[in-house]
């Protein structure tokens, strides 16, 4: 820990919230050199849905190597990545009637998001992009200027225009659409927002504090991309790969964006590898034109083919449902159980968060909890929202044993208080 103080930069951040040294990690437990056991409530913030070091794809990503196979091809044409684009669409697209073309990306999503802006404004000739209140898409230049929270953006000192922030699905309070808030800016010629390539949004604003957006204000978005010939690019990558109970987190809403970025968990094993999905007609790319070294990880495509096995049917999708409703109910329960903390339950399938107040508190508990062996991440702009983003492998019985952590270390919290 000395050495990774003195020598990482300052920049450095989930090593403060959680100041040990990890050596090894297993399904929903992560282990510090000492030994200790801890509960990822935090699942390498969505990228271990399937858990750490899984055991289907650890077997599969040796035996690749120990075959030699391709681990770095550019985008050449390999075996590992015939067979996931195969299982793609058997898998998820075909099930889900998706005409989707796959675009590799480099590896992060930030890098999935720059490609998606980058194809929406090339194919609409325009500039501008609508972006929403607290969305959080990534910190390269393209992926900032569409991310809304201050302390990201102020370190740029770029120009950031050419996109323009409308209020998110509840933003204004339960009363106010802000969907039709949106349609009145485009149909107004005065109103000052130009008519964009692409609206971009997240169906549950992870980042910006578990803010769920409704399913009818999701369809009136889409409705309104329809009506103005706006591009609708879904940024599903914290929320994606089942994190909701689905594949993708809307299609329990039943829109279809034009557009897709993934990253995350797509890998499944916590390899790095972000894609862009897309209608088949806005493939208007010409031939490297979004190019880079790390386009594909073999690795990763390797991986992430058994991580497509989970959903060949809807076993696995029933079971993130089961275990979403048991943590929901629990953390209702957490909630009426410390009134004091004015706490707010947010999220669906698998993902939630308890918003409390006051805001510091937040970050006490998450640290009480880290003492008592559980690693559990904070969201929103004043990082006062607990967010729970636990594998969603995690066997019940490690789901109550952190959920149990959670509740006593609020108990203790509060008498300090
Ligand atoms: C919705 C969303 N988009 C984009 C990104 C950026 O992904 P990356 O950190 O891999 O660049 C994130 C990361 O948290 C995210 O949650």
């Amino acid at each position: 820990m000395e050495n990774i103080k003195r020598l990482e930069s300052e920049v450095r951040s989930y090593s403060r919230s959680f100041p040990v040294l990890f050596q090894k990690a297993k399904d929903a437990f992560l282990y510090d050199v000492n030994g200790n056991r801890y509960i990822d409530f935090f699942a390498g913030a969505g990228t271990l849905n399937y858990g750490h070091n899984n055991e289907y794809m650890k077997k599969k990503i040796i035996e690749y190597i120990e075959n030699d196979g391709i681990i770095h091809g550019l985008d050449m044409a390999t075996v590992a990545k015939d067979n996931l684009l195969v299982k793609l669409e058997e898998n998820i697209f075909k099930p889900r009637k998706l005409d989707y073309k796959v675009q590799f990306t480099g590896a992060t999503g930030t890098n999935a998001v720059e490609a998606a802006l980058k194809l929406a404004r090339m194919v609409k000739k325009r500039s501008n992009v609508i972006s929403f209140t607290n969305g959080y898409h990534g910190l390269t230049m393209g992926s900032m200027s569409v991310t809304a929270n201050a302390y990201y953006r102020d370190e740029a000192f770029i120009n950031r225009s050419d996109v323009s922030f409308i209020p998110y699905d509840g933003y204004l309070g339960k009363s106010i659409n802000t969907a039709g808030y949106l349609r009145r800016v485009l149909e107004d010629n005065s109103s000052g927002v130009d008519i964009p390539s692409a609206i971009i949004l997240e169906t549950i604003q992870a980042e910006g504090g578990i803010r769920v957006a409704s399913n009818k204000w999701l369809r009136e978005v889409e409705k309104i991309c329809r009506d103005f010939d706006i591009l609708l690019i879904v940024d599903d990558i914290q929320v994606g790969n089942g994190r909701t109970g689905t594949f993708f987190s809307f299609e329990q809403s039943g829109i279809t964006p034009d557009i897709v970025t993934i990253s995350k968990s797509f890998s499944g094993f916590g390899l790095p590898m972000a894609v862009v999905f897309f209608r088949r007609e806005l493939d208007i790319w010409k031939p490297g034109q979004h190019t880079g070294t790390f386009r594909g990880n073999n690795l990763a495509f390797v991986s992430a083919a058994v991580a497509l096995d989970y959903w060949k049917d809807d076993r696995f999708s029933k079971d993130i449902f089961r275990k979403g409703n048991y943590l929901r109910e629990r953390l209702e329960k957490i909630r009426d159980k410390y009134p004091q903390l004015k706490a707010e339950v947010r999220g669906r399938g698998f993902m939630y968060g308890m918003a409390v107040s006051p805001a510091p508190i937040a970050r006490e508990i998450s640290m009480e909890c880290f003492n008592n062996k559980l690693v559990m991440e904070l969201a929103g702009a004043k990082n006062h929202v607990l967010k729970i983003l636990a594998p969603l492998i995690i066997p019940d019985e490690v789901l109550a044993e952190g959920l149990d952590i959670l509740d006593t270390s609020i108990g203790k919290v509060l008498q300090k208080h």
